[in-house]
């Protein structure tokens, strides 16, 4: 093993790494990066890489886009820190709220701001359970999300999250949250079964835990328009309908968590333009400042906001913020991120290139270790196997998805590796044709020499 430098040690000393096997990585110690540009970057040796996951899904502008930079300089200048606590408030607060108002796809009223994608996730927890006391429903509580959907990691937010590594030995889920189906056609259809007879029976299994539950304690639904952590799936056509169908027959409030697919990345505005949801309520998160500064929200329906007004009479507050709700630097950085957004018409060139990348995709699913490759707009994913015939999996502990993020970092490609061997892409929406042609000519490259490694270990026959 190479000598670790000297900030590896003090990394190693001092910092705990989410989503890190903490014991193998004081061997291995960290990969410093060091900084940014485009779609680029640069770790502490110097090598360059195109950063294929756009950081964790969320650089949509890439490393150093001047004019964002420029909008938190100027507000850290003006007005580094201000509030919205107890009726003060700073312009930028009212500037970005009306922007998402305009944007959303529901009728948004209200926008309630905070840091994370999580937060976001359980913002919404508290509000559907504060409109239900409201509206005198108090045992309509209960949210049901998916099984490998990903809705963060605090404790409510990571009782919606449908993976078991957030759970276990963290005495989660809470009681709230239930897990119904996940609708990856490729691994859960039955033999025979067409993709709409799929989403017919994962629909009647949805309305089947709703009634098992009672209608009456089931308040709310959240789901990714596509799962990001939980392997990119991509619904079949039509899910998402049979789903909406069952939550309209049972008053259950439906939340887009759009914190991976909103802005631009799956060829509209928000996903749940490209997949026909009709949301009561959205989260953003991430690409909302293009992960420049942390900053998330959630928006608000009028009969949402009717209700939160009738608490606060009854109250006399409405009792929830953070001291960075709307922190005026993030929000500075976020409204200046939708200006590009819409001045440089970044949906538009989603769309102008998201069929090469998608089809450089499609051509990885007929590599011999690939047994699925799927795509949409600018996020995908090949879920790696080791028989394409029975789609058997690799043994876990083979680390094979692990091997193919490595094989192509050496080869200056930075990918992500999921669960279940599942490589993501999700690169910068600034990418241009050439830069997915590099992304999955590497990408290639990575996958054969995986694929020699497997011969050599005999990891296939395992
Ligand atoms: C769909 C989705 N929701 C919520 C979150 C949680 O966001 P954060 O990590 O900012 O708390 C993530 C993070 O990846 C996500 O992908």
């Amino acid at each position: 093993m190479p000598s670790l430098s000297n900030a590896a040690v003090r990394d190693i000393e001092t910092v705990i790494h989410p989503y890190t096997n903490l014991d193998a990585f004081r061997g291995t110690g960290p990969m410093i990066i060091e900084r940014g540009e485009g779609i680029h970057v640069w770790d502490a040796d110097g090598r360059k890489y195109i950063e294929g996951l756009a950081g964790l899904w969320c650089t949509s502008l890439g490393y150093n886009e001047p004019e964002l930079i420029e909008a938190a300089t100027q507000q850290l200048k003006q007005l580094p820190f201000s509030h919205v606590f107890g009726g003060k408030s700073h312009e930028r607060a009212a500037e970005l709220a009306e922007k998402l108002k305009a944007s959303a796809p529901h009728k948004a009223s209200k926008v309630l701001f905070c840091g994370s994608g999580s937060e976001a996730n359980d913002q919404q927890v508290k509000l559907v359970w504060y409109y239900n006391n409201a509206l005198g429903r108090t045992k309509k509580k209960k949210f049901i999300s998916r099984l490998r959907g990903y809705h963060g990691v605090t404790v409510a937010s990571a009782s919606l999250t449908g993976l078991t590594p957030n759970h276990r030995d963290f005495d989660l889920p809470l009681d709230f949250a239930r897990h119904t189906d996940c609708p990856h056609y490729y691994r859960y259809a039955e033999p025979g079964e067409t993709e709409d007879e799929f989403t017919t029976r994962l629909a009647a299994n949805l309305e089947k835990m709703i009634l098992e539950e009672d209608p009456d304690t089931v308040a709310a639904f959240i789901a990714e328009p596509i799962m990001g952590a939980g392997g990119v799936v991509i619904p079949p056509e039509g899910y998402f309908q049979k789903i909406q169908a069952v939550l309209d027959k049972y008053d259950i409030y439906m939340i887009a968590d759009e914190v991976i697919c909103g802005f631009g990345r799956t060829g509209n505005m928000f996903g749940s333009q490209t997949f026909g949801i009709k949301p009561d309520s959205i989260s953003v998160a991430k690409a909302l400042s293009s992960a420049y500064v942390p900053i998330a929200a959630v928006t608000v329906g009028e009969d949402m906001y009717q209700a939160m007004i009738d608490e606060s009479k009854k109250l006399g507050t409405f009792g929830h913020g953070f001291t960075y709700t709307a922190h005026p630097v993030a929000a500075a950085v976020a409204v200046k991120t939708l200006e590009i957004y819409e001045k440089r018409n970044i949906v538009g060139h989603v769309r102008a290139v998201a069929p090469r990348f998608e089809e450089r995709i499609r051509r990885l699913g007929e590599h011999s270790l690939v047994g699925h490759a799927r795509a949409k707009g600018l996020l995908g994913a090949i879920e790696l196997v080791a028989d394409k015939e029975t789609k058997r999996s690799f043994d876990a502990k083979a680390g094979v998805g692990a091997a193919v993020q490595k094989t192509a970092e050496k080869h200056g490609l930075i990918l992500r590796a999921l669960g279940g061997d599942i490589v993501a892409f999700c690169p910068p929406l600034i990418v241009k044709d050439t830069d997915i042609d590099d992304i999955f000519d590497r990408t290639e490259t990575a996958l054969n020499e995986t694929e020699a490694w497997i011969a050599k270990e005999g990891l296939r026959d395992a």
